[in-house]
């Protein structure tokens, strides 16, 4: 039994991490989490024997030389998550995404306890269409917005609190992630919520740009499986070559979702927008052994639209003012 503190656990892909723990170990969880517009209470369960849930900041230092050294390990999701909001306010994402890491590697360093870092494959930029490179652990950080540029600072950090430091810490970049509970803001949630609703699906400029495409489930059993096995100091990179383009993902939903498939709006582009994300999970597949279980991105997408069909009490609070804040920048 181990005893996880996870940060940032009311957001998508730590809900979906929680669950799985509890479902798949005998491991006990504490959320951390300061329930920001981002965080949802109620993606989560009650409070009980094995999971405990706390509201707070991963920037708040009292708090965290209390929680950590009840802990067996740090996973560390929490941070602000999302592109188009660091373009129009980088703020919170240096305070949260560098600043609050910086404060959890304090902790941990003091009190000795094993860290794991989630960061994104956007610290690496972009790749041009017809490259054949993909990224891997050793591809140059290239950052393009605020959001990449705070998640490379972050993971910077915990390199060097692991060389100078010697903390414990293992960091994962994945790529893009879909499954339930993920927030109405980011590409795929917003199309099928705004379908529901009967609202044309939003593609940004030509559509063109790829991203490769992880079921949120198997981001999560490949940071179960470095947890268990990782080599201390190193980065994995997660992907399930999953390379879609975002016009191909709007028609696959279009069509799922029992409408046709050109019924979508080109809308307004977002500035210095990556053109293509691309993962070589090589090192995870062949050093840990992890391997996709939800490799069928239609069957995957199929489930997705059904979960936010089912769960509408649980987005729905969301919808008003994600739209309106869209509105004000014309996507
Ligand atoms: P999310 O925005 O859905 O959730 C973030 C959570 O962090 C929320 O619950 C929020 O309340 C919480 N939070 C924000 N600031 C906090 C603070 N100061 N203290 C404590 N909690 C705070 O994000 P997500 O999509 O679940 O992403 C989780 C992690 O995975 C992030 O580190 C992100 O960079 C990384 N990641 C995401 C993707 C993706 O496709 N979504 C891909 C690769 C990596
Ligand atoms: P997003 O979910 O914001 O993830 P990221 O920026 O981390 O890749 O966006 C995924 C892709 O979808 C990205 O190329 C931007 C595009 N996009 C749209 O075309 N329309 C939308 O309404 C949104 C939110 C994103």
């Amino acid at each position: 039994m181990t005893r996880l503190l996870v940060t940032g656990g009311a957001g998508f892909i730590g809900a979906n991490f929680v669950h799985q723990v509890l479902e798949s170990t005998d491991d006990v969880v504490t959320v951390l989490d300061s329930l920001s517009y981002a965080g949802n209470r109620a993606s989560l369960p009650d409070d009980g024997p094995r999971f405990r849930f706390v509201r707070g900041s991963v920037a708040d230092p009292a708090l965290l030389d209390d929680l950590v050294p009840r802990h067996d390990a740090v996973v560390h999701f929490a941070a602000e998550s999302h592109n188009d909001n660091s373009l129009l306010d980088p703020s919170p994402f240096i305070d949260t995404n560098i600043v609050g890491t910086f404060e959890l590697l304090q902790a941990v360093r003091h009190h000795d306890v094993r860290y794991h870092h989630i960061s994104t494959d956007e610290v690496y930029g972009d790749l041009e269409l017809d490259d054949p490179a993909r990224f891997t652990e050793t591809t140059p950080y290239n950052p393009s917005s605020p959001y990449s540029a705070s998640k490379a600072g972050s993971d910077l950090l915990v390199r060097a609190w692991v060389r100078s430091f010697g903390v414990r810490a293992t960091i994962s970049n994945c790529s893009n992630n879909y499954g339930p509970y993920q927030h109405v803001e980011k590409f795929i949630p917003r199309q099928i919520t705004n379908l529901i609703d009967g609202v044309r699906p939003r593609l940004y400029g030509a559509g063109l740009n790829v991203r490769d495409w992880i079921h949120v489930r198997d981001h999560n059993l490949a940071v179960l499986r470095i947890l268990e096995a990782g080599t201390i100091g190193e980065t994995y990179l997660i992907g399930a070559d999953g390379e879609l383009n975002n016009v191909t993902v709007i028609r696959l939903i279009l069509e799922l979702m029992g409408n046709d498939p050109d019924d979508f709006d080109h809308v307004t582009d977002r500035p210095g927008h990556d053109m293509r994300y691309a993962i070589d999970a090589s090192r995870l597949r062949a050093e840990l052994g992890w391997a996709p279980v939800y490799p069928d991105f239609r069957a995957g997408l199929a489930a997705t639209i059904a979960w936010y069909r089912d769960n509408e009490a649980w987005w729905r609070p969301m919808k008003d003012q994600t739209e309106a804040k869209y509105a004000r920048t014309g996507q």
